[in-house]
């Protein structure tokens, strides 16, 4: 079954570089990123580990705690991540989940038998602090991600989280919002700085500070 928007996020438990993990207990109140990977060695996805071990920082500050998968054992896994810290330039700093019995890749379905019958494609889900799925994302495995637009995409869930507000599109933080259409241009200016109404359906606001 697939795993659509609005659904809670299976929890499993499952083995990983940072000991065993049970899912819904390691996100405790935080956001988190699980991504999966087609196969430990895999050129594409030692610079993906390497990407996000680089961009560990941000997640933080963004309370958000990142697992990554592959459905190989441990000790490749072990031997996978000195290749990523050599060839990377950075140690690998969060979980990487050993799916050898495709536990997570089952629950999540991260294998698409008509790509590949075995390996798991590129997915993403972000998780809510209530453990919903808040977005998805498939790539094919010959195709690296890019974490920033995952950040990109955090920043705006959790502004959209906190407030009446949309992000339009290629927005980055510090960027003008779109109010949603569910307010009213005259309540829109009572809660946000900087309207601007360009159509009736088409309103920026400035995102409170801080946001
Ligand atoms: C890779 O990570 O480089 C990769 C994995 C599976 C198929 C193709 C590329």
């Amino acid at each position: 079954m697939t795993l659509q928007l609005g659904d809670t996020a299976p929890d499993f438990t499952q083995d990983s570089t940072e000991g065993p993990i049970s899912f819904h207990a390691a996100l405790g109140d935080s956001w988190g990123v699980l991504f999966s990977h087609p196969k430990d060695f895999t050129p594409v996805c030692t610079t993906e580990l390497g990407a996000a071990a680089k961009l560990k920082p941000e997640f933080d500050k963004r309370n958000v705690k990142i697992f990554g998968l592959s459905v190989d054992g441990l000790s490749d896994h072990a031997g996978w991540a000195k290749d990523i810290a050599e060839t990377q330039g950075v140690e690998l700093n969060f979980p990487l989940i050993a799916d050898a019995d495709r536990t997570v890749a089952d629950l999540y379905g991260m294998i698409h038998p008509k790509a590949d019958n075995t390996l798991t494609v590129r997915s993403v889900f972000i998780i809510g602090p209530d453990k919903k799925v808040k977005l998805t994302l498939t790539y094919p495995a010959s195709t690296g991600r890019n974490f920033d637009e995952i950040l990109r995409v955090i920043d705006s869930l959790q502004l959209t989280a906190q407030h009446k507000l949309a992000t339009p599109a290629d927005w980055t933080r510090g960027m003008d919002c779109i109010v949603v259409p569910a307010v009213t241009t005259e309540d829109a200016k009572r809660m946000f700085d900087n309207v601007m109404e360009i159509k009736p359906y088409l309103r920026y606001a400035k995102a409170p500070s801080g946001s």
